[in-house]
This record gives structure tokens, C-alpha cells and sequence, in this order.
């Protein structure tokens, strides 16, 4: 994992994506959940995808190739649910995200991001009801994961789980992680490189 990653492409629409190579993990979730500061956390480069305290910092697909020809791509996604942004440029990013998500060959797993400050919502919802109709493989991440308590982290955990049971297709466990103290990392790394082998 550690090594040269680089920007490849950006796509503002679904027409513009670039030609389907190495094994794609994508990173989805609500404006501001942390997809971009994750990124930069696994790959260990600060910024390498561009981070925001405001909502709808990311507007495109973005994609990073790993080091060497592994083979592995990382996309970085505009977020959903962004309430303050117009409301045609919202439908246009969720758009994008789920028609990406349907119909990506070269996708091999989807991170959900869900913030555990504040739970999972029906926009997540909504992306997971979109990616049990395709055929690739999904599982949630709790992320911030720093900034709750030990007990308020346990219920995210639960009810993420609970609203979870109505998606068979998703990994019944979830990740918990944070892109500030590196917690989950290793984890979340360790699962990309075992996907690279299957
Ligand atoms: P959009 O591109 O706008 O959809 O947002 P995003 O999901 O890419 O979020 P981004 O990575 O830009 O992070 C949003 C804000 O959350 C930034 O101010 C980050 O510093 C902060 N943040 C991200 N991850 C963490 C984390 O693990 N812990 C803490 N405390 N803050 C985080
Ligand atoms: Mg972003």
C-alpha cells in the first residue's frame, strides 16, 4: 500500500469515466462524512484527494492509482445529501453516484461512509438499496470515529447493524475507523490487498 499513489482521472459525468483497468474501491457517503480524508489516511499521503470542513469539496469521480502496476484504483466521490447546495447540482452528484455504482465492471467493493457523530440517514439508505441491485460487494465504515464517546460509539454500532439486516448483500460487520488517529487503517488496507488476490 505504501508507495507512489497518483491522480489518474476525473469525471464531472458518467460519459467521461476513464477505460476500465485494475480493481476499483470506491468510497461513498454524505457530504462531509471524511471520503476524501480517508483516502489520503490509507495511502498516507496528506493530500492526495482534497479535503474540506465544508460540505461538497469532491464534485467529481476522482480516481488514484496505486504503486507499481498492482492494479488497485481508489475512487473518491462527490457526497450526497449536501442540503444547502442547489438542489439540481445534488440530483446531478446522486445521480452520478448511483449510476456509477450500478454499472462499473472493473468496481470490486463500495466503503459507505456513515459519520458516528450522526448515524446512518435515508440517503444511506438509499445507496444501499441502490448497490444490493448491482453485483458488487459493499460494507459500511463508521468514520470520526475520534470525536464520540465510547457509549455513543456503541450505539451508532448497533443501529447501523440493526438498519443493516435489511440489506443481505452488505458485510454484516462494520468498520470503525478514524483518519485522524489512523484507527482501522490497517484493517481496511489489509481488506483491499485480500481483494486484489481473489
Ligand atoms: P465532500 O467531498 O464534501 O463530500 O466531503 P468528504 O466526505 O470528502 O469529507 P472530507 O474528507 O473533505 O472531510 C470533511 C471534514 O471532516 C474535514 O474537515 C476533515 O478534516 C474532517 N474529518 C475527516 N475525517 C475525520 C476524522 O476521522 N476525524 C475527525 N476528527 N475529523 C475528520
Ligand atoms: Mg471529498
Amino acid at each position: 500500500f505504501a508507495g507512489d499513489w497518483k491522480f489518474v482521472w476525473a469525471s464531472p459525468s458518467i460519459e467521461t469515466l476513464p477505460p476500465m483497468a485494475g480493481i476499483e474501491v470506491a468510497f461513498a457517503g454524505r457530504s462531509n462524512v471524511g471520503k476524501s480524508s480517508l483516502i489520503n489516511a490509507l495511502t498516507g499521503r496528506n493530500a492526495l484527494a482534497r479535503t474540506s470542513h465544508t460540505p461538497g469539496r469532491t464534485q467529481e469521480l476522482i480516481f488514484f492509482d496505486g504503486p507499481d502496476s498492482a492494479g488497485l484504483r481508489l475512487v473518491d466521490m462527490p457526497g450526497y445529501g449536501y442540503a444547502s447546495a442547489p438542489k439540481t447540482q445534488v440530483a446531478s452528484w446522486t445521480k452520478l453516484i448511483h449510476q456509477f455504482l450500478l454499472g462499473r465492471a472493473t468496481l470490486a467493493r463500495v466503503y459507505v461512509l456513515i459519520d458516528a457523530r450522526h448515524g446512518i440517514k435515508d440517503v444511506d439508505q438509499d445507496v444501499l438499496k441502490t448497490l444490493d441491485k448491482s453485483a458488487v460487494s459493499y460494507q459500511v465504515v463508521l468514520t470520526k470515529a475520534d470525536q464520540v464517546k465510547r457509549a455513543e460509539l456503541e450505539k451508532c454500532i448497533s443501529e447501523t447493524t440493526a438498519a443493516l439486516a435489511k440489506h443481505p448483500a452488505a458485510f454484516p460487520d462494520i468498520l470503525v475507523t478514524s483518519s485522524r488517529s489512523g484507527a482501522g487503517m490497517p484493517e481496511l488496507r489489509a481488506a483491499m490487498v485480500r481483494l486484489l488476490r481473489e
